[in-house]
């Protein structure tokens, strides 16, 4: 089959296409190769430039007359090209709602009026829509609300339930309530429900799969707006200090690339029915105190892990996916453990260069903004 990747290049992407070959199918990528993300990279260094089945076009996804050439012959898109920063986000508003909503509503529009021939199109969403992960409470589904700046400079950091009663955490199922914390991820709302209303009204199914946080080899150790085990590695490469914010047991579904990617092509397997919404995950939480210990361990850092206290208002406390869904429609399961991830994600980061650290610039630029609320 004939498959459109956006953001091909990209770090899921790049895992995406050599599978999709690897598995005779025909690959256009269209990824405009933003330097946020791979600094001054060729296509060569990203993608197997030269496969006789893979056709990479550098250009921007909200290029309507390329995209409608592209998606001519395609039977199936897989749309990941986005703007993928959290905090940025908050300041480049119309940029991340362009890039994010934007495009995907003119995807939608050109497969609808004109490429009814893609049967299937893949969305990129994220378990940011859903903010604060669910809990239990007497037996109920609830997910709290954003937790109170009062609670969080007292050092409470456990959600709790309306009158104050202690919740327990469980996994989050597709259908809690969608309470998203930040402008990326109100994108990533806005691209599922226009997937949604697409599938009800054409003939074209799309399946929006909500990735938890990705992470491997490949991921970009430059963006500092997003990837928190290559903002780690970074800075424990270079001895410095790692801030684990609040008391570091906040958590976090941390899943490997190539299990997103095994997701990714089970679900453009299936056989496609209207519209789907599916997490992607490991299904199990992990605290970031862990990440960071487990990556100070192997790449024998000598930083500092400091539990500062320190909190961001609107972060959310801990999210996990319930994966029943995914199993049920797709079949899927993590198959790669947080052990061998991270051994494998190390073993990458060691051979790339050192970077000069930008993550504190970039939170910098939240709280010269007023947008992150740090205790001193
Ligand atoms: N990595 C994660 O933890 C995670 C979690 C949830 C959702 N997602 C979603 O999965 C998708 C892929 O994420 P990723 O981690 O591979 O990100 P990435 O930044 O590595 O890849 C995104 C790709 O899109 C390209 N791109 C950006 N703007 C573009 C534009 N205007 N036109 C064309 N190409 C453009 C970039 O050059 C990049 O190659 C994104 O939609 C992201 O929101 C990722």
């Amino acid at each position: 089959m004939q498959a459109l990747v956006t953001g091909g290049a990209g770090f899921i992407g790049s895992w995406l296409v050599e599978r999709l070959l690897q598995g005779g199918h025909a690959v256009t990528v269209l990824d405009n190769l933003s330097p946020q993300i791979h600094g001054t990279a060729q296509p060569e260094s990203l993608l197997p430039i030269g496969h006789p089945a893979l056709s990479f076009v550098r250009g921007d996804v909200r290029d309507r007359e390329l995209l409608d050439r592209l998606l001519g012959g395609c039977e199936m898109v897989v749309h990941l090209a986005a703007e993928t920063g959290t905090g940025q986000s908050m300041y480049q508003i119309a940029h991340y709602y362009d890039v994010n909503v934007q495009a995907t509503a003119l995807l939608l529009e050109l497969v609808g009026t004109r490429h009814r021939q893609v049967r299937h199109v893949v969305l990129a969403s994220s378990r940011s829509i859903y903010g604060e992960g669910a809990y239990l409470l007497g037996g109920e589904l609830i997910v709290p609300g954003s937790r109170s700046s009062q609670r969080l400079a007292a050092g409470l950091w456990e959600p709790v339930g309306p009158q104050g009663e202690p919740l327990q955490l469980i996994g989050t199922p597709e259908h809690a309530p969608a309470c998203p914390a930040s402008v990326y991820a109100a994108t990533k709302l806005a691209l599922e429900q226009l997937g949604r209303v697409f599938a009800q009204s054409y003939p074209t199914s799309v399946t929006a799969l909500r990735f938890q946080n990705v992470y491997g080899e490949r991921q970009s150790l430059r963006n500092p707006y997003t990837g928190i085990l290559s903002i780690f590695s970074n800075r424990l490469r270079q001895g410095l200090p790692i801030n684990l914010f609040e008391d570091g047991l906040e958590s976090r579904d941390f899943v490997h690339v190539s299990d997103i990617v095994r997701a990714i092509v089970l679900a453009l397997e299936m056989e496609p029915a209207g519209y789907t919404v599916l997490n992607v995950g490991s299904g199990e939480p992990t605290s970031v105190q862990r990440i960071a210990t487990m990556l100070a361990h192997r790449l024998r850092s000598k930083s500092e892990l400091q539990i500062s206290g320190d909190f961001r208002a609107g972060d959310i406390r801990h999210c996990y996916a319930d994966l029943r869904l995914a199993k049920d429609r797709l079949g899927y399961a993590p198959e790669v453990t947080l052990e061998r991830g991270i051994d494998a994600f190390c073993s990458w980061v060691e051979t790339q260069p050192v970077l000069e650290d930008q993550s504190e610039r970039a939170q910098r630029e939240l709280s010269d903004l007023g947008l992150s609320r740090i205790r001193p």
